[in-house]
């Protein structure tokens, strides 16, 4: 048998990234990166399409430089963006199968039904994640087909997101003639990519800190227990600094990724850098760069407090996203998060690994991990596997119920 293809496109808010793969191991999640293409992206803001011409052509150029087109395989396509909310609930239905085995579909029913738990009418939920089922009464099942019970309880992680961001997402990619199998919520992609089983076993926290967005992802004993997507990202550390500083964003930029750190006690206050022809207060700028720096972090510190799993997380956190690169996040992070606290970046990647070996890679790696594990679990409806370049979808349409 052929080896299946999977296809992800990262829509960023600084970057595009079309990212082409071969199943190794879907089970597993392992896939070889066979192509890989980048583009500028425009019409984003905060992980949110705003220009819809502009933000398709930066895909289209994303997909022309992965090698042209999206053939033969799935496409997983990342979202994220402060319209997203999510939360865990608690669905229960009888059993009443002869034998009382919990069977595969029975599950199915249990997640149909966490779908209809109380979102409101303009969203549309993304994810249903089963956490632990209550088998009549024995709690913390994890698989539960195959076992007898007649009342299952499942608790599931929800995700969902407003219906017009989500259609402006896919429409930027479907006015590429590309038909998009699945939108997968960014952290969770990232989460696929970075972190390894131990980790989620013990618990830990992944933040994904973008251009946009700083996206957060908690696992405690193994489960998904927690998301959230912060509107903030490197992209308003720049425009802080060319605030401060009454320089064009670009300038404050360059300035960031040249000579930036969070921590302004070690910059001397006197210290100047230079670009072009002008020099800059280097302690000014990590001021501005620290006060944002822990603005974030203590929005994600908040965020992991608020659903009670911050003292639950002994693996820690991971930061990834091109802003856990700025000098010094990882130390200011251990400090506010009160946790230890690590960079990290794609692992166990095949094929053609070196373009994606930076942690701004976690999420459109991640979506690759993703698709190879879940789409044996998709319902293989007629053509669901084939993804041809040229038609817009009517079959994205059904699934997100918008009719056709
Ligand atoms: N070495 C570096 N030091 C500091 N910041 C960096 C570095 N490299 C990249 N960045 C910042 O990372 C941000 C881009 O990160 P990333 O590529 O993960 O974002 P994105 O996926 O395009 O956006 P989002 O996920 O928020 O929609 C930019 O703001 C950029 O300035
Ligand atoms: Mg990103």
């Amino acid at each position: 048998m052929a080896s299946r293809l999977v296809y992800g496109i990262d829509v960023g808010t600084t970057k595009i990234v079309a990212i082409a793969g071969r199943v190794v191991d879907g089970q597993r999640g392992w896939v070889e990166v066979v192509g890989v293409g980048e583009a500028p992206s425009y019409g984003l803001k905060r992980g949110l399409i705003v220009d819809r011409d502009a933000a398709t052509e930066s895909v289209a150029a994303a997909i022309e430089a992965c090698g042209g087109g999206l053939h033969g395989g799935t496409v997983s396509v990342g979202i994220a963006g402060g319209h997203i909310s999510s939360s865990n609930v608690e669905v229960a239905l009888l059993n009443r199968s002869r034998d009382r085995i919990v069977t595969e579909r029975f599950v199915r029913r249990l997640e149909a039904e966490a779908r209809q738990t109380g979102f409101a009418e303009e969203e549309k939920v993304i994810h249903v994640v089963p956490r632990s089922f209550v088998l009549d009464g024995t709690d913390g099942v994890h698989q539960p087909v195959g076992l007898a019970a007649r009342k299952v309880m499942m608790r599931a992680h929800v995700v969902s997101g407003a219906i017009s961001s989500i259609q402006n997402i896919l429409g930027a990619v479907e006015d590429c003639g590309v038909k998009v199998s699945r939108v997968v919520l960014e952290p969770l992609a990232s989460s696929e990519a970075c972190l390894l089983d131990e980790d989620r076993r013990l618990g830990v926290a992944l933040i994904d800190i973008g251009g946009g967005t700083t996206d957060i992802a908690a696992f405690v004993r193994g489960s998904l227990t927690h998301t959230d997507v912060v509107p903030l990202g490197g992209e308003s550390f720049s425009a802080d600094v060319a605030y401060g500083l009454k320089v064009p964003f670009e300038t404050a930029d360059d300035l960031k990724l040249r000579y930036g750190t969070v921590l302004s006690h070690t910059i001397d206050d006197v210290a100047a850098v230079r670009l072009g022809e002008r020099h800059y207060n280097a302690n000014f700028i990590s001021q501005i760069l620290e006060y944002r720096a822990r603005e974030v972090l203590e929005y994600a510190r908040d965020s992991l407090d608020q659903v009670g799993v911050r003292n639950s997380l002994p693996a820690g956190a991971v930061l990834t996203g091109g802003g856990s690169l700025l000098r010094g996040m990882d130390e200011l992070a251990e400090k506010i998060l009160g946790m230890r606290t690590k960079i990290v970046m794609p692992r166990q990647i095949k094929g053609n690994a070196e373009p994606v070996r930076k942690p701004q890679y976690s999420t459109a790696v991640g979506l690759l991990y993703f698709g190879a594990k879940n789409d044996d679990l998709r319902p293989k409806g007629k053509g669901a596997r084939n993804t041809s370049f040229g038609s817009i979808v009517s079959a994205v349409k059904e699934w997100f119920g918008f009719g056709v």
